[in-house]
């Protein structure tokens, strides 16, 4: 998800209000992060804090990196002074994180910097990314930060804040079509990607969690259906349905290897069917076989559930433990077509 090359597709999105994010974040800026602070500084230190940052960043929380920040930064206020650092010396600081992989790899990206570039970070993604350490998410934070280049570092909060703007809903990743809108709104306007990129981090600092379940609190207005018409439908907030294991009827298959046992309230072969009971499915099963065949059974865990003609249904399976009872046994195949008309007829949902 790096957003670092021209788009072709005509996506048929509606641009995201960073207007609206930018009045947002107005009043909600976290310029108490010391890595935020650019004013006068020089390109080569602005892009070496940010790395120091954003690789401190990663899987730490803001608040806990600041005095780490700050004690390395004192320590090493430039990439050639970290350069020259020893891994002993380096890793005294920096143990709190405890990725020993990480500081040796910042030793390691500091020499490269410093060597092959004279110091100054490279601004350009592929540069980036051959540097120890530096990912994706890393790359494009530098690009935004440092060089306020059109570009998003995407991590998982601005997922979230997109697919909730897009979708009106928490989806796992973006869709290449929404990239792609973003992209292109991106190269054709002309803002401070910098102030974007930490505006929207801060957006998804604010609405972790709580608030973003909260639609009418959620700070960006119309957030919810944006799209333009002709796009994807909205994906609507999923509930989760509850199923009502109490209300459903129970199906028993009782086998014994590869046969499957016959009800002998049926006259050809079908499992055994119970009534829906305030009891579990389990207990139910056990005093059931045992009150009628006199047999101990054992009741795996549900193997499916669902609806049939609207009527909740629950399946599981079973063998007899002690006891013998006048079973009638089916070979496996007629089970296999009793499952398959059975399943056939059940509700789709
Ligand atoms: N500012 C710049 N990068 C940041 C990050 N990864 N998290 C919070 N604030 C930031």
């Amino acid at each position: 998800m790096i957003m670092t090359t021209m788009a072709t597709t005509n996506a048929s999105f509606s641009p995201f209000p960073f207007d609206e994010l930018l009045e947002w974040h107005a009043g909600n800026r976290r310029d108490h992060l010391p890595w935020r602070d650019f004013t006068g500084r020089k390109q080569c230190d602005l892009a070496y804090r940010t790395w120091v940052s954003e690789i401190f960043l990663q899987q730490t929380q803001a608040e806990r990196v600041i005095p780490y920040y700050k004690q390395v930064i004192a320590a090493y206020p430039s990439v050639e002074k970290l350069a020259t650092a020893s891994y002993e010396e380096f890793f005294g600081l920096y143990q709190w994180l405890g990725y020993y992989s990480r500081a040796r790899n910042m030793l390691r990206t500091a020499e490269a910097v410093t060597r092959q570039y004279g110091g100054l970070f490279p601004d350009n993604t592929v540069a980036l990314r051959a540097l120890p350490g530096v990912g994706a998410y890393t790359a494009e934070a530098i690009r935004a930060f440092a060089y306020d280049l059109p570009t998003l570092a995407m991590d998982t909060n601005l997922v979230r804040i997109f697919s909730r703007y897009y979708f009106g809903a928490k989806t796992p990743s973006l869709p290449r079509t929404i990239e792609k809108t973003l992209l292109e709104q991106m190269q054709s306007e002309n803002r401070s990607w910098r102030a974007i990129n930490a505006a929207l981090m801060d957006l998804g600092a604010a609405t972790t969690g709580r608030l973003m379940i909260d639609f009418d609190r959620y700070p960006l207005p119309g957030c919810r259906f944006a799209m333009t018409a002709g796009s994807l439908e909205p994906v609507p907030e999923r509930k989760k349905k509850i199923f009502p294991r109490k209300d459903a009827v129970r199906i028993i298959v009782l086998h014994e290897n590869h046969v499957r046992y016959f009800s002998s309230r049926q006259d050809r072969y079908e499992p055994f069917f119970l009534e829906p009971s305030e009891c579990e499915i389990r207990p139910a099963m056990q005093e059931y076989f045992f009150q009628n065949y006199g047999l101990s059974i054992s009741v795996r865990p549900v193997r499916w559930h669902g609806y049939r003609d609207g009527t909740p249904h629950m399946l599981a399976n079973a063998q007899p433990q002690t006891g013998s009872a006048d079973l009638r046994p089916y070979p496996r195949s007629d089970h296999a077509a009793w499952e398959s008309s059975f399943f056939t007829s059940c509700d789709r949902e």
